[in-house]
């Protein structure tokens, strides 16, 4: 502790776009992570909490993914998919990643993303972080609809009748909605300014509604029964799973991860929702360095 922190920021070209990108090391560091944010549609702000990693000697890069954030967004719609993403992490880490393997965090659909990165390109890692991640859309849909379910009764209906009928503007709707967004998204009251900054980029760029779709419970768009479980087994990498208690994409969504990826470690964390970076910061990023540490 105590040695300075370097940061960088700016931009570099991948396949044809220009995404935006921050980095926090110590002159010497001992290695690298790469994080992926959510959303799909959100921004690297979110995961700040991650920076802190730098104080231990690892060098964290974020940065916002196509059409996320600060970053350029493709002219051809079809383009917003994992697939491409997948393409666009390899590209960054090439350009931004000095040695030869890094490990690779990924936070909600950025874990759906690393996990399909490291189907791919395992050979490019050391370890795999992820947080709140999910292997199957309509898994993580089915558990959000159970917690809905567990709401309170008012809240519970309201989600279901005008989330069924499409009114996603009505009062009674949004009410709800916040009631699930403070248990299961993130507990931190308020909630911090770099939350607010992803969730804003959702809201005024079009990824989240092209890959996403409307809102938390309700995928339609690209990544609409997007299912790599079947395929989880050929990762054999060291892998880190954290969830926490209360996360929208459930412990039931970790679990069906880390039954199949063999040797993975899972992490629950108490009193922790979807952002765990953020409910307990420090304790979250125990839980990595500790990790890492594991891993020569
Ligand atoms: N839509 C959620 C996220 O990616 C699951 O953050």
């Amino acid at each position: 502790m105590g040695n300075m922190i370097n940061k960088k920021e700016g931009f570099i070209n991948i396949n044809g776009l220009n995404l935006f990108y921050r980095e926090f090391f110590q002159d010497s560091f001992k290695s690298t992570m790469l994080c992926l944010h959510g959303g799909p549609g959100m921004s690297h702000d979110y995961l700040m909490p991650l920076s802190d990693l730098a104080n231990y000697g690892i060098k964290v890069i974020l940065y916002d993914q196509f059409g996320c954030g600060k970053s350029d967004a493709p002219g051809d719609k079809s383009k917003f998919t994992i697939d491409y993403a997948v393409e666009e992490v390899e590209g960054v880490r090439k350009k931004l990643c000095p040695e030869d393997k890094i490990f690779l965090m990924g936070s909600s659909y950025g874990g759906a993303l690393a996990l399909a990165y490291a189907l791919k390109y395992q050979k490019n890692l050391r370890g795999l972080v992820i947080s709140g991640g999910l292997a199957s859309t309509s898994l993580a849909v089915k558990e959000m609809n159970r917690l809905i379910e567990n709401l309170p009764a008012w809240a519970g209906s309201a989600i279901k009748k005008y989330g069924e009928s499409g009114e996603y503007s009505n009062l009674e709707y949004i009410k709800a909605s916040a009631e699930f967004f403070s248990r299961y998204f993130i507990r931190v009251d308020p909630v911090p300014q770099e939350v607010v900054t992803s969730l804003e980029y959702a809201e005024k760029r079009d990824t989240y509604r092209i890959m996403n779709g409307p809102n938390e419970f309700t995928i339609t768009g690209t990544i609409k029964g997007w299912d790599i479980t079947e395929k989880l087994h050929e990762i054999k990498i060291p892998t880190l799973i954290t969830v926490g208690e209360y996360d929208e994409v459930t412990e039931v969504v970790a679990e069906e991860i880390h039954k199949r990826v063999d040797g993975s470690i899972l992490k629950v964390l108490p009193n922790c929702s979807h952002l765990s970076m953020w409910d307990n910061r420090d304790g979250y990023n125990n839980i990595l360095m500790k990790f890492i540490d594991s891993i020569d």
